[in-house]
């Protein structure tokens, strides 16, 4: 057995290091979140809510030149983390040790380990969310391309659903239930 030991020891020590390389390549959900998709969502509210004009569209006079090019910027982000999420590869729900908004002041606030069950129970699901996410991001790309409000305005109105609709599956289920 002495001399067994420290084979048994690097035989795990492998199988945990391939394991963690494995993850390694997944997406973090909440990285992509905290990192793009909420400060892209909100950059792109940012320009939209001040441009709506007195009749309640948007007013092309509000929208500078640069503000184009934000957006511009901010679909291709989006669109690029939705790509990433709705990977077959499989998703983790935040990094080791991580504490999830709301975790800790909210009593029915999900922590990671329950977000990453409802993940794991739904995969296909959570793929369809995040390809819907890609394609929002494509919408505002062609918007931003051809300084199309009437695009840009349906983007910006139903953006909001395009996330909380992934949400109430996917970090507070128990809320929805209620
Ligand atoms: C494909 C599914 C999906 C879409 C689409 C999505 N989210 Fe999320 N989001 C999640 C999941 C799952 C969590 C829970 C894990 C976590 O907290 O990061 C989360 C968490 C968050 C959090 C909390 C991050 C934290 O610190 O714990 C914020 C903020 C957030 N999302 C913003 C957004 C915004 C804004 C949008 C839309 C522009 C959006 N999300 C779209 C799946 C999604």
């Amino acid at each position: 057995m002495k001399f067994l030991a420290p084979w048994v020891c690097i035989a795990s020590l492998t199988i945990f290091g391939a394991a963690q390389a494995a993850d390694a390549a997944k997406p973090v959900v909440q990285v992509q979140m905290q990192t793009k998709v909420n400060p892209m969502g909100l950059a792109l509210w940012d320009i939209t809510n001040p441009a709506i004009g007195d009749d309640g569209n948007l007013d092309p006079k509000k929208i500078t030149a640069a503000q184009w090019a934000r957006l511009l910027e901010i679909g291709k982000a989006l669109e690029e983390s939705g790509r990433t999420l709705a990977t077959t590869g499989g998703v983790i729900a935040a990094l080791p040790g991580a504490k999830l908004q709301d975790e800790g002041t909210a009593a029915a606030a999900s922590k990671a380990a329950d977000v990453q069950r409802f993940l794991d129970a739904k995969p296909a699901v959570f793929r369809t969310h995040a390809l819907a996410l890609q394609k929002t991001g494509a919408s505002v790309v062609t918007a931003a391309t051809r300084k199309d409000l009437k695009i840009l305005s349906d983007v910006s109105n139903g953006l909001d659903e395009v996330c909380e609709k992934c949400h109430v599956i996917f970090w507070y289920p128990q809320l929805a239930k209620r």
